[in-house]
């Protein structure tokens, strides 16, 4: 690549930005030029992550931040609420979003998708940046397919906000286009607990645990007749998924319109 890609961080502060802001200072062919998150600043960007005297100071304000270093990317990893506002903010300066947050509706994303084609420029919404976790979702779409009797249970840290996860929501998606449409267990069914049975998804349940010392995980349960068939995946570092979101920055720049799910970035 001749020119190197200019990238901004939202949400350096945070784990994932952390990550993000160590990936992105380790790769020649990207340039770190804005930080922002609300809460750590102002410091050196690399101090955060032990690589000090980057010439980059964490701010507050991200439309000051776009402002004054116009960056081709901006990847964002901040929370839900944020999420949205920081990309249509990306979006109105001519940045390309790259976001991990989760919990977008699919109206905002038909309306990010609205805006990044009337801006002619790309955008990626990721609910999950790893490799393993989308094979995973892959398998469990064919798998339900010839077992349509299915519970999804997933494993986050006691502190994240958006319940279930955005990758249980584009596996039961997933699941959902490849099986027929079945609503499972006894019809006559009452839960003496209320929420006990899960999140309602088209016929079946999500379940959401949450728990200090958990990270990342999800686990597909097929159920039939004599059998069960179970399709996990375990998260255990940040840095993990820094692979796909290195590829998702170089990828946006040749891409209209906004992507959802890494998938569509993989070969
Ligand atoms: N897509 C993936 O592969 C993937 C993987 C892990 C986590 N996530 C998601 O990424 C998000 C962040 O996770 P985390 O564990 O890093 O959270 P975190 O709480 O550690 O970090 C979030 C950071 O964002 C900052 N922030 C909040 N609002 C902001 C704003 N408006 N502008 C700038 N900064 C702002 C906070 O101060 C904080 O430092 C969550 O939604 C999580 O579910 C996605």
């Amino acid at each position: 690549m001749s020119q190197k890609i200019t990238v901004a961080v939202a949400g350096a502060g945070g784990r994932m930005g952390r990550e993000v802001v160590k990936m992105v200072l380790e790769d020649p062919e990207l340039t770190l030029v804005a930080a922002i998150d609300t809460s750590a600043g102002p410091v050196d960007a690399g101090t955060l992550v032990g690589k000090p005297d980057t010439g980059v100071v964490v701010s507050a304000v991200l439309a000051d931040a776009l402002a004054a270093s116009r960056p081709d990317v901006l990847v964002d990893f901040t929370n839900p609420k944020s999420a949205m506002p920081n990309t249509e903010t990306a979006l109105a300066y001519g940045v390309r979003p790259v976001v991990g947050t989760t919990g977008f509706t699919p109206e905002q994303i038909a309306e990010l998708d609205k805006q990044c084609k009337d801006k002619g420029i790309g955008g990626l919404i990721a609910p999950n940046f790893s490799i393993g976790a989308i094979l995973m979702m892959k398998f469990s779409a064919m798998a339900a397919k010839y077992f349509p009797n299915v519970e999804i249970i997933e494993y986050h840290g006691d502190q994240k906000l958006d319940a279930p996860s955005g990758t249980s929501i584009k596996t039961a998606e997933w699941i959902s286009e490849a099986r027929q449409e079945l609503r499972q267990g006894n019809p006559n069914e009452e839960e003496v607990i209320e929420g006990a049975r899960g999140g309602y998804y088209n016929g079946f349940r999500i379940h959401s645990v949450r728990l200090p010392g958990v990270f990342a995980q999800q686990e597909v349960v097929f159920g039939a007749f004599g059998q069960t068939l179970k399709i996990r995946h375990d998260s255990y570092d940040r840095a993990g998924y820094m692979p796909g979101v290195n590829t998702a920055i170089k990828k946006i720049m040749n891409v209209t319109g906004m992507v959802y799910g890494f998938e569509h970035f993989l070969d």
